[in-house]
């Protein structure tokens, strides 16, 4: 590099007064010395300052008028009349007014004055009627585009097979713009999401802030927020402030296809030591630069590496880690690497141990982690055992940020906000509960100054909703992305919600006690009751429901039309008074004085039931050990000739577990006092786990073994078959592809049509199924497919002169064939109860306000079809209560609280033919409000079975 000095040295330094100070500095003192200064200085000096630049938004940013994502065309619109729940203050600042939307940006929120909307032309203006408006929700864990929906072979492009860390990788290049997920997330009033590799290698790649919004360009890139520079290669204009770059790190179980969590934490070191390399040689290159030595670095580049330079950037600082960590001892490790390589953490995902070890947090480099968690989903597999819902509470009373999210596809997208309330239920306070989706998201990510908060210069992101955000149900009227509205015009929405009542914030239960013990015994505290044989009196009852003699559910008294609370009155677990105190305490006979239980305005209601998980058949979904173990396939030939069977049909009661930690909690917390589980197990990834899964059992939650009375409800309870499409990545059993849909069917028909001997399992049962004696389970998802069933019934029925008792369940698509459902009499159970369209024969949903007015569940009881709903995974049977208030409110109305109850409770009985008597009938009371609100919490389960009442704790 030869180079003539004095001519440029003069232009280099006026062109240096524009970069920094310490660079032209540089120059003059190279002047006086006789180094040889290279052509290429300035740019080398450019680069070497811009490593020192902070990575975020420039000064201006928050005077900007028009956004870079606006779309032209768009108009600009005014909210009027709306409580404001801005984000600002951690959530804790709420304005009353109007919010103005102009050329993407927010430019206005409160007091709006007149004079800067008067002359904007073609002002859309919306009267929220005093509604709450919050910004859009920012989902920071999410695999949106890269796990589209309906999941398809093709389309799985969520980890590298290519070794634990590629962080060259970027999920834009994966990230698929056709994905229904999009737009369910925007009617959940999701309307950012950072997109995510998997967390099957250490360092999985890039991630990136993407908006949901379709954009006119439909490409990926743009619905990036706020590219980094480099998008479009690492050569940069060095002036240009850096923006906030995104990487996914994991660490734990999900990389042990690539070694134990040892091999991990070297693979951590390894790639960090050789980054550290490179911004050294970078440092040390700028050093002489900046200092004027020439000469020593004389025919050098600038040194670099294409594979590393993502590492370098989070060595300087400049980028925000998302790093999926669960437990103490994977904490600690990457704790550890932080401090050896000092760079940040932006948050750890997951993290179910979070709470449990927050002062190891502390020891963060860089300052503490956000934890992004969800609210109830744990257990799932080992490292996930202790989490907790009680998480976000406490991690909050230990000053650490918390982010809810969803990880969809594992949660669904569009219920991102239903996280939120769920942290809020369990003890979270309402403002940090909303920030958890938006401001506290959108800060971890540096990306606050646009999304996740309401404020003049942000992105125009706005929900508009029908309700207070935090209640159950809440549902986005409209949502504005980019100022752009998202929702069609023509759905109702909020039907039912008129009462000033729904705009507040909800009251929660206090959970101090449970919150101490979780912290006391690591997560797994004892869950088990206290029992009281003799007289219990629940004063201040608002409300009793109980079965009457058929077995279906009455209402005995509702207190705000008996004007004043009840009192109830339990002697050896039978319900024997229910009434004003006076009637009920008057002659009252009891040998020893009563237990008097204050319910503060309570229900007692029966217990309800779940059907569809494995609850009950495992402990952690993930670990065989832990479970029944795999069933063989007779599809495939290799069920054992000892079976002497040819399907291979197994009883779950032979597999029942008591006291597996969701049965417990789905009785002490949830009321769900009976189950029905099958050896069927559908996972997200891998499918169904099995053609012919057997016979169900139906059992009591609570009991602590098969032998004490009343644990079994009924030994056999009905027969399950699969029938779909193949899995479109695991496969039956993750064999391959899966055994054809006509085959299922071909088999089913053989063996309805008495294929197999009445001496074996299979042929004794199958015949029962013909015959009507016992319920044939069908898990079933395609209209198509239960169409071809319906015609099945129809010619067994026939050709045996019987009456089958079909049951639908899953049934995603059965909104599609109602009628013919119901004039079959065949039932369904929409499991889940809310529709995700997974695979392709789930696709055709009927997703609800605010995208349609009809639900499945409208649809269907609308047709007089007798419907239930279920739990796909053990950890959602403790959301049943929630599950049952989601189904009224978002029937716009047409659902009311009691049709509600029944879904989980008699309907369900009914399908699966375990009526369960009054005598037998577990009853559940809440205190603090109905058993379907946010406010109320399990105290006790009365048991007239077992002649006692238990109570929680
Ligand atoms: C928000 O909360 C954090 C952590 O609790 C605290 O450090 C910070 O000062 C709070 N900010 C405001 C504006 O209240
Ligand atoms: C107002 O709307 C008309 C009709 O769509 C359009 O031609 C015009 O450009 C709009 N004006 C602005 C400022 O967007
Ligand atoms: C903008 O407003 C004008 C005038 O009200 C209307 O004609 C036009 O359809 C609107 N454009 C959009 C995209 O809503
Ligand atoms: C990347 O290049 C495209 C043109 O191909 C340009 O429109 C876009 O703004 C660039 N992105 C960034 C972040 O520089
Ligand atoms: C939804 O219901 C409302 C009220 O009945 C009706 O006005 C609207 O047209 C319906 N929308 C659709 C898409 O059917």
């Amino acid at each position: 590099m030869t180079t003539k000095r004095r001519p440029w040295v003069v232009g280099l330094c006026a062109l240096f007064a524009a970069a920094t100070i310490l660079a032209s500095n540089v120059l003059l003192s190279s002047q006086t010395r006789t180094e040889r200064i290279p052509k290429n200085a300035q740019e080398i000096l450019g680069r070497c300052s811009s490593l020192r630049q902070a990575a975020g938004p420039p000064p201006s940013f928050a005077k900007r008028e028009v956004s870079d994502r606006f779309e032209p065309g768009t108009n600009a619109t005014l909210i009027r009349n709306a409580r404001i729940w801005t984000g600002v203050d951690n959530g804790t600042q709420v304005l009353h007014g109007d919010v103005l939307l102009d050329r993407g940006v927010v430019k206005a929120v409160g007091k709006v004055d007149r004079r800067l909307y008067a002359p904007l032309e073609n002002l859309t203006v919306v009267d929220a009627k005093g509604a709450w408006v919050t910004p859009g929700l920012v989902d920071l864990h999410s695999h949106v585009g890269l796990l589209p929906l309906p999941s398809m072979r093709a389309t799985f492009d969520v980890n590298s097979p290519h070794g634990p860390v590629v962080p060259w990788l970027r999920a834009i290049d994966g990230f698929n713009t056709h994905d229904e997920a999009f737009q369910l997330g925007i009617a959940g009033g999701v309307t950012s999401v950072q997109a995510l590799p998997g967390s099957g290698n250490a360092i999985g790649g890039q991630a990136f802030m993407m908006k949901l919004r379709r954009t006119s360009d439909r490409s990926p890139s743009s619905m990036i927020l706020e590219p980094p520079h480099s998008i479009n290669g690492t050569s940069v204009d060095s002036l240009l402030p850096p923006r906030w770059r995104h990487m996914k790190q994991a660490c734990g179980e999900n990389i042990k296809w690539y070694g134990t969590r040892m091999d991990t934490v070297w693979a951590f070191r390894q790639a960090y030591n050789e980054a550290r390399k490179v911004k050294n040689a970078q440092d040390d290159f700028c050093m002489k630069a900046e200092q004027g030595l020439w000469g020593s670095i004389e025919g050098q580049a600038f040194p670099d590496d294409y594979r590393w330079e993502m590492l370098v950037d989070v060595l300087r600082g400049r980028v925000k880690i998302s790093h999926h960590c669960y437990e103490a001892v994977d904490f600690d490790g990457i704790v550890r690497l932080t401090n050896e390589f000092q760079f940040p953490i932006a948050l750890f995902h997951h993290a179910s141990e979070a709470y449990l070890v927050p002062d190891l947090l502390k020891r963060t480099w860089g300052g503490t982690p956000a934890i992004a968690i969800f609210a109830t989903n744990h257990r799932y597999k080992r490292e996930s055992y202790r989490g907790s819902e009680f998480a976000p509470r406490i991690l909050a009373d230990n000053d650490i940020r918390v982010v809810m999210k969803t990880d969809h596809p594992v949660i669904n997208e569009r219920y991102l906000l239903n996280e939120a309330q769920q942290a809020h239920y369990y003890g979270l306070s309402p403002h940090l509960a909303l920030a958890a989706v938006t401001s506290t998201a959108a800060t971890a990510v540096g990306m606050s100054h646009r999304i996740g908060v309401l404020r003049t210069g942000a992105d125009a992101d706005v929900v508009l909703w029908d309700s207070h955000p935090l209640q159950l149900g809440a549902t986005p009227v409209k949502v504005w992305i980019d100022g752009v509205q998202q929702l069609p015009e023509d759905v109702q929405v909020g039907v039912g919600k008129e009462e000033l009542e729904w705009k507040k914030t909800p009251g929660v239960p206090d959970w101090g006690k449970e919150r101490r013990e979780t912290v006391k015994w690591e997560g797994l505290p004892p869950l088990k009751g206290r029992t009281e044989e003799g007289t219990v009196v629940f004063t201040n009852v608002g409300r009793v429901w109980a079965k009457d003699e058929e077995g279906d559910i009455e209402e005995l008294l509702r207190a705000d039309v008996d004007s004043e609370m009840a009192t109830v009155v339990v002697q050896k677990g039978v319900l024997v008074c229910a009434g004003s105190s006076l009637s009920c305490l008057h002659n009252l006979k009891s040998s020893s004085p009563p237990e008097i239980v204050d319910l503060q305005g309570g229900t007692i209601a029966p217990g309800l039931m779940t059907y569809g998980s494995p609850l009950g058949m495992e402990e952690i979904p993930s670990e065989p050990s832990t479970g029944n173990g795999e069933l063989y396939d007779p599809f495939s030939g290799d069920v054992p000739k000892i079976m002497g069977d040819t399907a291979g049909v197994t009883r779950a009661v032979d597999a029942l577990q008591f006291g597996t930690r969701d049965a417990l909690l789905s009785y002490y917390r949830a009321g769900v006092t009976v189950a029905t589980s099958s050896l069927s197990k559908t996972t997200l990834f891998v499918g169904p786990n099995s053609i012919i899964p057997g016979l169900s059992a139906t059992f009591r939650t609570g009991a602590t073994n098969a032998l004490e009375g009343g644990a079994l409800v009924k030994e056999v309870t009905a027969l399950h078959v699969t029938i779909g499409r193949p899995h479109p990545i695991g496969g039956r059993n993750g064999r391959g592809p899966g055994v054809s849909v006509s085959t299922e069917i071909a088999a089913l028909r053989r063996l309805l049509l008495e294929g197999e001997s009445k001496d074996t399992e299979t042929g004794r049962w199958f015949r029962k199924a013909a015959e009507g004696t016992i319920p044939l389970v069908i898990d079933v998802s395609s209209a198509d497919i239960m169409a071809s069933l319906l015609k099945l019934k129809e010619y067994i029925e026939e050709a045996r002169g019987t009456t089958m008792r079909i049951v639908f369940s899953h049934a995603t698509e059965a909104h599609l064939l109602a009628q013919k459902i119901a004039k079959a009499r065949v039932g369904v159970i929409l499991i889940p109860s809310r529709p995700f369209p997974n695979v392709w024969d789930d696709r055709r949903i009927l997703p609800g306000p605010p995208l349609t007015n009809d639900t499945t569940l409208v649809k269907l009881m609308n047709h007089g079809v007798t419907v239930a709903i279920g739990a796909p995974e053990g950890w959602q049977a403790v959301n049943t209560r929630w599950d049952l208030t989601w189904a009224a409110l978002e029937s716009n109305g047409r659902i009311d609280e009691q049709q509600a109850y029944a879904l989980a409770s008699t309907n369900l009985e009914k399908l699966l033919n375990v009526r369960i008597p009054k005598d037998k009938a577990d009853l559940v009371a809440y205190t603090g409000g109905s058993a379907l609100s946010m406010s109320s919490k399990v105290a006790a389960i009365v048991s007239p079975e077992r002649g006692m009442v238990e109570f929680v704790q």
